[in-house]
């Protein structure tokens, strides 16, 4: 069967066009953040042979739980300006070996490029959400300014920051009524940040790594360019009303019930002081 080409995928042009995005955004810099999108067979077959692997790269981690899984993501030390342009130096599709311990190269990571160094911290969490919600197929992670601001001057107490962005939006207990997980500051690109993030994952999808940046994880693209840029408004505001001299009133703990019945969200358990 004849392939349509690769450039024409949607999924290609949605990494294209989130990449850039997040560029513009000013989360991104250099060639910080990174992406991992599951993509299913049947979305990949029309553009690639996928018996045909270009090169074998290897894990330092066990993904076995993925075998089989097909994905696009982020390269390592790569530049989310230069996606657009230059998609397949940028990006990579891959699929899980059966034994989880290497990856099959279908397409792109160009000039022995390898995917995002992020990819313990990716992989162990798309298995961690779909054992919660089976649908979920992206993780993204970037350095999101006012949140990362944030991790300096607030405490790293998960009920107390998650309280503090849900009284700075309206919006944000309907959009992340679990809250945010928080990790403790650990190097990046290691098994052990990947076990950490992965388990906050079970109850989060957005968790956030103190002096570093910020992780989702959701159903599709909108579904976590949603969540991080509604936690980051939140966070944008906080910034804005700390300059402005602090807090003189706020979205009161019934006021955030109410809103929550009216939503159908439920708050997480012992989050709301309301009796
Ligand atoms: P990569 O370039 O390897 O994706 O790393 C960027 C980053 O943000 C590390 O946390
Ligand atoms: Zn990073």
């Amino acid at each position: 069967m004849k392939k349509i080409a690769i450039l024409q995928a949607p999924f290609v042009q949605e990494m294209r066009k989130t990449t850039a995005n997040l560029y513009r955004l000013g989360w991104d810099e250099r060639n910080g953040g990174n992406i991992s999108y599951l993509l299913k067979e049947e979305e990949v077959t029309p553009f690639l042979n996928v018996e045909e692997v270009i090169r074998k790269i290897p894990m330092i981690f066990d993904a076995s739980e993925l075998a089989g899984f097909y994905f696009i993501v982020t390269g390592s030390g790569k530049y989310f300006k230069n996606v657009t342009d230059e998609p397949s130096e940028n990006l990579g599709i891959v699929r899980v070996a059966q034994d989880g311990k290497s990856l099959d190269l279908l397409w792109g990571l160009d000039n022995f490029a390898t995917p995002t160094s992020e990819l313990p911290s990716h992989f162990m969490s798309h298995i961690a959400r779909r054992k919660v919600d089976p649908e979920n197929r992206i993780i993204m992670h970037n350095h999101a300014s006012h949140l990362l601001a944030m991790s300096f001057t607030h405490e790293l107490d998960e009920r107390k920051f998650t309280r503090t962005l849900w009284k700075m939006c309206t919006e944000c207990l309907v959009v992340f009524p679990e809250g945010i997980g928080i990790i403790p500051w650990m190097v990046p690109g290691t098994n052990e940040i990947g076990k950490a993030t992965s388990e906050k994952m079970k109850e989060n999808r957005l968790v956030l790594w103190p002096q570093h940046g910020i992780y989702g994880a959701g159903r599709d693209m909108d579904e976590v360019f949603g969540l991080i840029e509604t936690a980051e408004k939140a966070a944008q505001v906080y910034t804005y009303v700390c300059a402005q001299g602090g807090v003189k009133q706020t979205i009161s703990d019934e006021n955030l019930q109410r809103l929550a019945k009216m939503f159908g969200v439920e708050p997480r358990a012992g989050y709301l002081d309301v009796f």
